[in-house]
């Protein structure tokens, strides 16, 4: 197989890998803050897709290892709009889980302070979007880009209580710095399981 189409697959095993750590962590999240089994269920779910948009965008922009110019950026944030597009046009979603999915897609940069990729009222972010939110960035950091290394837990959950009150509310970053306190091992178990895997298609 060619270097270069290795490269990319691996890139696209990251990035299916980030939306599993995003889902799955989101699903534990919402539990700790006593969703019900199916609701939470219905969160993690929606973290998986939360960046389906990101298909239709063009990969020399999606997996361009610089700095995005401004006219790109603007393409990429229609990632969100899009996915919200892809989720309503699929057949087969119950409604229920589908506006909790299409709203995840649309709205998951969107700022508590009504900051972010589009701007929404302040306030008015609906709980199981800034959940899945927040735990995105939670897997961002951890994760390592072309442009930084993966950081550590206590690096990461002190950023995001840095962000209180501007991109997330306070609630929501109080709580997820003790769920993740509570349930690093559990955090890190996912880090491990990426990390096994990605050993096992490097000897592939
Ligand atoms: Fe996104």
């Amino acid at each position: 197989m060619p270097l270069q189409v290795y490269n990319e697959l691996q890139t696209y095993n990251d990035f299916c890998n980030e939306n599993l750590a995003v889902a799955r962590i989101s699903e534990l999240f919402a539990l700790s803050l006593g969703h019900c089994t199916i609701h939470a269920r219905q969160i993690g779910i929606a973290g998986l897709v939360h960046d389906i948009g990101k298909t239709l965008i063009d990969p020399a922009i999606l997996y361009k290892p610089d700095k995005l110019t401004m006219e790109e950026f603007e393409i990429m944030k229609t990632h969100t709009k899009l996915g919200s597009q892809i989720v309503f046009s699929a057949r087969h979603i119950p409604k229920e889980i589908k506006i909790i999915m299409a709203n995840v897609c649309e709205f998951h940069h969107e700022w508590h302070n009504g900051g972010g990729y589009w701007g929404v009222p302040a306030g008015w972010l609906p709980g199981y979007v800034s959940i899945v939110a927040i735990t995105d960035v939670y897997v961002a950091c951890r994760s390592a880009r072309a442009y930084k290394p993966s950081w550590p837990h206590e690096q990461t959950l002190a950023y995001l209580t840095s962000l209180a009150g501007t991109q997330f509310c306070s609630g929501i970053v109080d709580s997820f710095v003790r769920f993740a306190g509570n349930q690093e091992n559990e955090l890190m178990g996912v880090t491990a399981e990426r990390r096994e895997l990605e050993s096992c298609e490097q000897k592939d």
